[in-house]
């Protein structure tokens, strides 16, 4: 019986698993289920997991530690480890767990209700790891955590094979959601009370179906009404065009704000990796998207250590990530994956040197996102109010367009409200500032 069944699930790696996460607390409360907080009350706990890199499958293997213990306790509880990781080790799982219950992969989440029901007659393990060139999701409506954001995915797998990369293993083949169907999430989603909308793919840009392109969506995407704020991530550097950046000039909706991953600065490991764009591809993008959007924050992700990446090749990624300024990266030393084509090299690099090249670059960008936040004090932005502060129940916290986190005293404006703050202070990553009312001169 799902009929008032308790289940809680933890969520690791991407949105996309977020998103997931979601559609399956649709799927279970569409029958019955309760969602809890409380994993030790749960008759079911889920894992939602990734597989990106080795630290995150370690962080979900400590967490089946307790969550052994925790079995022991309690027999009965239904124990599913779902996701990236789940369809990439498998059954290899199971023989190293074999208190898991349930290992499911992306692409058979419909399953769940009909797998805790037939557990009442059998206690066999269930595995379905089966990826599909179908499977969206396209008529289930996912039951989303509360907050000003809701993500829709737009489309799932990936076909582009960056060889650093396990996504194309765990999630399969590139496939696009309907846009009708998106079109009616989304509106469903504002009726709900979500201010804001982020459209998620591995490359969001390369969304296509017979009704158009993923330029085509976000325009209508963005003539919903009510729908205050619209980003999307991520997408493909090779994948950016003219069309998608004219269709975010157009519309004061669409966050001026992209990210977009550049990994590394070398021309000889864009070409392993198999990034299929070289280091003046990405300047020129670089350059058009700023033509366009002047005010554009751009963020990025980088990868240091990759198989036979030199000094010099290191001393070229440095070389960009100074000449773009990026707003914001996420960095990662190169995490070797089996499975994919860059394991194989057999230049790998040692651990202490990818650590001694993510110091040196993480020390340059906090430089460059400081500056990039010392740059906006004096000036005016509109902020999307999305909690309260943690520091100071006085305060709001909100983000502007460009992802900066901003806070300032309370007034009397509400959650979801986009309100115009003037920056007076940057510290870290945060901007402090004052909400200036209509009228209001800053002296
Ligand atoms: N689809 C997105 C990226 C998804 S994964 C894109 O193409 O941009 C998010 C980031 O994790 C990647 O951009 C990359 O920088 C990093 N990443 C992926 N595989 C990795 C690995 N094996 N080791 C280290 N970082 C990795
Ligand atoms: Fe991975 Fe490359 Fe696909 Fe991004 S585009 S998910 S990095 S294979
Ligand atoms: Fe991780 Fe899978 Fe996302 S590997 S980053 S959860 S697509």
């Amino acid at each position: 019986m799902i009929n008032n069944l308790k289940y809680h699930i933890e969520t690791y790696g991407c949105q996309m698993n977020v998103y997931d996460s979601e559609l399956i607390s649709g799927l279970l409360i569409k029958e019955g289920g309760v969602p809890t907080k409380d994993i030790e009350a749960a008759d079911v706990v889920f894992l939602n997991t990734c597989s990106i890199r080795e630290k995150a499958e370690e962080t979900v293997f400590n967490r089946l530690n307790y969550l052994k213990s925790l079995k022991k306790k309690n027999p009965k509880m239904l124990l599913g480890l779902i996701g990236c990781m789940a369809q990439n080790l498998k059954n290899d799982l199971l023989e190293s767990n074999p208190y898991v219950d349930i290992i499911l992969g992306p692409d058979s989440y419909r399953r769940i209700p009909d797998i805790i029901r037939a557990r009442e007659s059998s206690s066999s393990h269930n595995v379905d790891t089966k990826l599909s060139k179908y499977e969206v999701y396209e008529d289930i409506f996912p039951s989303r955590n509360s907050g000003v954001n809701a993500w829709i995915s737009i489309s799932r797998g990936c076909d582009k094979f960056c060889t650093f990369c396990i996504v194309p293993f765990t999630r399969g083949r590139e496939r696009s959601k309907s846009m009708d169907s998106i079109i009616n999430e989304a509106k469903n989603a504002v009726k709900c009370g979500f201010v804001e909308i982020t459209l998620l793919g591995q490359n969001v840009n390369s969304y296509r179906t017979s009704k158009g392109t993923f330029s085509d969506l976000l325009a209508q995407v963005a003539n919903i009404k009510g729908l205050k704020r619209i980003r999307y991530t991520s997408p493909h550097p090779k994948d950016m065009d003219d069309e998608l950046l004219k269709v975010m000039v157009k519309f004061d909706n669409i966050c001026n704000s992209i990210h977009l991953p550049l990994q590394s600065g070398s021309d000889r490991i864009l070409k392993r990796m198999n990034r299929t764009y070289n280091s003046s591809d990405f300047l020129a993008l670089v350059h058009k998207i700023r033509r366009y959007i002047p005010s554009c924050s751009i963020s990025t992700d980088i990868i240091v250590g990759f198989p036979g990446e030199s000094n010099d090749d290191f001393l070229q990624t440095l070389k960009i990530v100074k000449e773009v300024q990026f707003d914001n990266a996420f960095m990662f030393k190169y995490s070797p994956r089996p499975g994919t084509k860059a394991v194989e090299y057999t230049d790998q690099i040692s651990e202490e040197l990818k650590q001694n090249r993510l110091e040196k670059l993480i020390s340059l960008q906090k430089e460059n996102s400081l500056r990039s936040n010392t740059h906006k004090i004096g000036k005016y932005f509109d902020v999307l109010i999305e909690k309260e502060s943690k520091k100071s129940s006085n305060q709001w916290s909100g983000r502007t367009e460009g992802n900066t986190w901003v806070v300032f005293d309370k007034g009397s404006e509400s959650i979801g409200d986009i309100v115009k703050i003037f920056i007076h202070d940057a510290k870290g990553v945060t901007l402090f500032g004052r909400h200036i009312q209509n009228k209001e001169v800053v002296a």
